[in-house]
């Protein structure tokens, strides 16, 4: 057998860190694989996109759509021409998609209509909230691909549930995590001292770390507001860092929202610098995905804010607790943890930085 085509598609922050491992193992194996990237151009700014190829040594992408912002249909319709022009001209062997963003729809929906086999990596999540757009996206996604790619047994329960056969369905566990181990041994080795990071930790040497950018938490200006009042009300207790999303930025200037004086706001970080962050926060407070399951890989307590998540491991196994936006609840966690009483949890099995070797064993042969 010669050497595969594999056409690897990324275009928003989460899914680079997803991506990294997976092209670096298919590239050791050169003499079986020709892996190809497209940057969908989901995520365009430096900070939430060149960042991450520069610091995860992500090669450049071989071919970019410059999608850019919109509404939904907009950015997907954008990406989906782009992509079947690529498809017709490239013609790879196989795609592979990551996650749950409008690029991994995109891609894995023209893909298919092209004739080409797709594999989903992060296949099987459902947090069945229909009002999320990553639930739909998960859901198209997973109906087209050929083969998917497990994080945790839930995600097989429900594909099986949902008729896919078995012989489709793989639990490799967490490419995210593979980087996450990956890049924590090099963080050990590394001068951190210019860290944006560094400079906060020395501020305080117990704080907390905030993330927030889903459309249900940050675009009502009500709950937005709501939500600043429990973190100034915690943040008297624990001072808080609050890196935020381009979204999260815009809405807080529009609505003119505040903090209070000991949550600290700053700019997206890279990656090596967020984790320089959060891996030693007392808690992370987060709506993100991935964050979720980072904070369980290594075991720093998490609370969720909202009312459900997709990827049920990380609260049964793991260190996380479904907060909600309920003031009175998160206050509570928050105290638990501090007074040493926060939830301990262990690391997954398969969660072992192995994951995209697994995946790339199965492509090796699957893939013709
Ligand atoms: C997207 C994903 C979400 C993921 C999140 C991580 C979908 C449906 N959503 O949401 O699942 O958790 O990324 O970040 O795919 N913007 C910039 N610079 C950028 C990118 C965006 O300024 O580089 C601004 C734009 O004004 C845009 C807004 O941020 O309107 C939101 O970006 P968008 O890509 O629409 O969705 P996210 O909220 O980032």
């Amino acid at each position: 057998m010669g050497q595969r085509k594999i056409c690897l598609v990324a275009g928003a922050r989460p899914n680079f860190m997803k991506i990294a491992p997976i092209i670096r193992v298919l590239r050791a194996r050169f003499d079986r694989f020709q892996p190809f990237l497209v940057h969908t151009g989901q995520h365009y700014d430096r900070e939430m996109s060149q960042v991450f190829f520069e610091e995860l040594a992500i090669p450049a992408p071989d071919c970019s759509i410059e999608s850019g912002s919109g509404s939904h249909a907009e950015q997907t319709a954008r990406i989906m021409v782009e992509f079947e022009k690529l498809c017709r001209t490239r013609r790879p062997d196989h795609v592979v998609v990551v996650g749950d963003v409008n690029t991994t729809l995109a891609c894995s929906v023209t893909a298919k209509k092209e004739g080409i086999s797709v594999s989903h990596v992060e296949a099987g999540l459902r947090s069945f909230d229909m009002a999320m757009p990553e639930e739909i996206n998960r859901i198209v996604t997973d109906s087209v691909a050929d083969w998917l790619f497990c994080t945790e047994p839930s995600g097989v329960e429900n594909l099986r549930r949902e008729g896919k056969p078995r012989e489709a369905i793989f639990l490799v566990g967490q490419v995210m995590v593979d980087t996450l181990l990956f890049e924590c041994g090099r963080l050990a080795g590394i001068d951190v001292t210019a860290f944006e990071s560094a400079k906060l930790k020395r501020e305080s040497a117990r704080y907390g770390v905030v993330t927030l950018h889903r459309p249900s938490n940050v675009d009502d200006p009500t709950i937005l507001r709501q939500l600043a009042d429990i973190l100034a009300t915690i943040s008297r207790e624990l001072p808080l860092i609050f890196p935020l999303h381009p979204r999260t930025r815009k809405n807080v200037d529009h609505f003119g929202i505040g903090f209070g004086p000991s949550v600290r706001l700053t700019t997206p970080l890279g990656y090596m610098d967020f984790l320089n962050l959060w891996k030693d926060a007392a808690v992370v407070l987060t709506d993100s995905g991935g964050l979720q399951e980072e904070t369980t890989a290594l075991g720093v307590p998490c609370l969720t804010l909202r009312e459900n998540t997709e990827r049920p491991i990380t609260v049964t196994e793991g260190t996380n607790t479904i907060v909600g936006r309920d003031g009175a609840m998160i206050l509570g966690e928050v105290k638990k943890v501090l007074a040493g009483r926060g939830k301990v949890g262990k690391r997954p099995e398969l969660w072992d930085g192995r994951a995209a070797e697994r995946i790339v064993d199965a492509l090796d042969r699957l893939v013709a």
